[in-house]
């Protein structure tokens, strides 16, 4: 299918779910952390459905904090700017990825955000804490097959869990793939480009002009998938990729864990 073929699938769609304003906010407030901050602060505590489930996660056993916090402002300095954003934005993507992906797109989404977050610091990158949000929105593409042919969308995912290379089977039966049609919708929630670029190369990081951010959503995506079926690197990505990690097994334990811990509290709203 052409680029305009998908956007007539897109377009032919009862119900394309918006972008949460507040995502869109978090993901664009300034890299300032002072007025980023106070930004972001202002934008969450307009959404009270947002700023009640913030609360709740802060405040829960997973933050071990003494004292009971109150404001979204509170939030921000005892647990950092970033961390709140990267709950924020779960939060809010939540209802659409769990209602459209289902559960395993939802899950999929914290683990791979959080392996991704978790390599870029090991990484020293300055920008490390931009890879939440490109590993939780990178598979976004997925929500559109639901939307647009259930039963299509169930037959791709057979032949994928009956050992199908996942792009392929989604080309095969609806003529597209996550990819691709991710990119578009990218592009039509006006996301950053970096992710947009992510969610259009995470499965060949070597295509994107993001080309090792890519790699670590790449890789980050293939940590947490089951080793047998998902062997972490080719060996021509492999060579392509700046970077290598060791002990991948034990990587793998530390993050499902994190990731565990994050997405009992989610999913307790
Ligand atoms: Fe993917
Ligand atoms: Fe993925």
């Amino acid at each position: 299918m052409s680029v305009d073929d998908i956007k007539r699938v897109i377009n032919s769609l009862r119900e394309l779910p918006a972008m949460p304003n507040v995502v869109t906010k978090a993901l664009s407030v300034i890299k300032d952390p002072n007025s980023g901050a106070r930004d972001l602060a202002k934008t969450i505590e307009n959404d009270h459905a947002i700023t009640a489930e913030l609360l709740k996660i802060v405040n829960s056993p997973y933050f071990g904090l003494s004292q009971n916090i109150q404001t979204v402002g509170q939030s921000i300095t005892l647990l950092g700017f970033n961390e709140v954003k990267s709950i924020i934005l779960s939060c809010a993507m939540k209802p659409m990825m769990t209602t459209q992906g289902g559960k395993d797109l939802w899950e999929h989404a914290i683990n791979t955000a959080v392996a991704a977050e978790t390599i870029a610091k090991k990484l020293g990158r300055s920008d490390s804490d931009d890879f939440f949000a490109q590993g939780l929105m990178h598979d976004l593409g997925k929500i559109v097959f639901e939307l647009y042919n259930r039963k299509q969308a169930y037959e791709a995912i057979r032949l994928t869990k009956s050992g199908a290379d996942i792009l392929m089977a989604e080309k095969m039966v609806f003529g597209f793939d996550h990819t691709e049609v991710g990119y578009i919708l990218g592009n039509r929630w006006q996301l950053p480009k970096q992710i947009v670029s992510v969610m259009r190369h995470h499965h060949k990081p070597q295509f994107s002009e993001f080309r090792t951010s890519a790699g670590i959503i790449y890789v980050a995506d293939r940590i947490v998938q089951d080793p047998i079926k998902n062997p972490i690197l080719e060996p021509e990505i492999k060579i392509k990729l700046d970077f290598e990690i060791n002990n991948i097994e034990g990587f793998r334990r530390q993050v499902l864990d994190r990731a565990r811990m994050l997405l009992l509290n989610l999913n307790s709203l």
